[in-house]
């Protein structure tokens, strides 16, 4: 798939966006090593804390399916601001693809394209918790 196919379908799931309560939509879609694409929106619940990211809904999707190895994402918003990754969607994007491309979407359609190592450095991962030191 295309760069553009793939911004083309991230902001495509902004109209799924369930975001009744902060009214700020978000769409990502995932592409993976296998040329898989998965995609996803922010989906909020009436208890805030139960609410769900667009990209983690989109990641966890894929896993859901199978796929654990992704090469990029595009997030999209409506705002006039790039449409950044929280920190828990860094985390959890880390876990799977510690040099994954970003590309934030702003509402006008401009993108900016960050790694993940830039957006989440000295991260914690999976090989922390397998040294025999630690025991
Ligand atoms: N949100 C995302 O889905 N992705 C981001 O990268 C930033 C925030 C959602 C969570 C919540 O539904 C709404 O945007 C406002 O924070």
């Amino acid at each position: 798939m295309t760069l553009d196919e793939l911004k083309a379908l991230a902001v495509s799931m902004l109209d799924q966006a369930y975001c009744p309560y902060s009214h700020f939509p978000v769409g990502a879609a995932l592409e993976c090593a296998d040329g898989a694409v998965f995609t996803g929106c922010n989906v909020e619940n009436a208890a805030y804390p139960a609410g769900i990211c667009a990209e983690r809904n989109a990641i966890f999707h894929a896993v859901s399916e199978g796929h654990t190895a992704f090469i990029r994402i595009v997030i999209a918003g409506r705002g006039a601001d790039f449409c950044v990754p929280c920190g828990v969607c860094r985390q959890v994007m880390r876990e799977f693809a510690p040099e994954l491309e970003i590309i934030c979407l702003n509402g006008a359609g401009e993108s900016r394209t960050f790694t993940l190592p830039e957006l989440l450095p000295h991260s914690f991962g999976p090989d922390h918790l397998s040294h025999e030191a630690n025991m």
